[in-house]
């Protein structure tokens, strides 16, 4: 099995050295739980290894705006945006209520442009409004897309209150990671949990993290 490194300090030792190589990893988790910086630190990793990234954003964009966050991170470097690692917004496809064979399309279009071995998909489920019956095919065509390139993709969800993830984008995940920002005795506590990985014999439980600017570091074992 290929692994790639996350880029995220204390997590690769957890899951035998990185994540598969091809594989589709839902990362969900609470508001400011981390999820957009593991992603960032997961692109930046790759730009630093010379492979290139793709984050395509269904909403929260501009993409300008998105960068700048991504750079305040010491560990980003501003010559990567643009270069190495690109953005895509989908936020006109989705207002236009596009059909799943455009975002196909226009997928497929930047993928070949610009061959990326990472990519990350943001709030993915904004899309199952939009594309209702459609949704559950498109998925499976990400998915064989995402093998069939040999990619590693990460996609983010926000947990909705008494559902921790979208069980459709679960299905067709390889891995499942839960960042957590929890109220343990009056003070908030940020966690990891590897929920499943295939061929991979992971770490289990809750594990500590910390976010600084430096982005999160997993503490096994804490
Ligand atoms: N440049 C930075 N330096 C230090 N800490 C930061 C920096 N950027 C973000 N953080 C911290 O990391 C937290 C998590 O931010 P992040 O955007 O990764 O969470 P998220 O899970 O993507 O949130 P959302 O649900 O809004 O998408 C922030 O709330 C903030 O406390
Ligand atoms: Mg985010």
């Amino acid at each position: 099995m290929k692994r790639i490194s996350t880029g995220i300090p204390g997590l690769d030792s957890m899951i035998e050295g990185g994540l598969p190589r091809p594989s589709l990893t839902l990362l969900a988790g609470d508001a400011g739980a981390g999820k957009t910086t593991f992603c960032t630190q997961f692109l930046c990793r790759g730009a630093d290894l010379g492979e290139r990234g793709l984050c395509l954003l269904t909403f929260g964009g501009p993409s300008d705006l998105q960068i700048k966050y991504a750079s305040s991170y010491e560990f980003a470097k501003s010559s990567y945006f643009g270069r190495e690692i690109c953005y895509l917004e989908l936020e006109e496809m989705v207002e236009n209520e596009c059909k799943s064979k455009d975002y196909l399309d226009k997928l497929e279009r930047e993928i070949d442009a610009l061959e990326p071995t990472r990519i990350v998909i943001e709030n993915l489920s904004i899309l199952e409004d939009v594309l209702r019956d459609e949704y559950w095919r498109f998925l499976l065509k990400l998915s064989h897309m995402i093998k069939a390139r040999a990619m590693v993709a990460l996609v983010t969800e926000d947990c909705q209150p008494g559902i921790i993830y979208p069980a459709n984008i679960a299905q067709v995940a390889d891995g499942i990671i839960l960042l957590q920002n929890e109220v343990v005795n009056f003070a908030r506590r940020r966690s990891i949990e590897i929920l499943k990985m295939s061929g991979t014999s992971h770490h289990l439980g809750k594990h500590a993290v910390d976010i600084s600017v430096k982005g999160l570091v997993v503490y096994p074992g804490l």
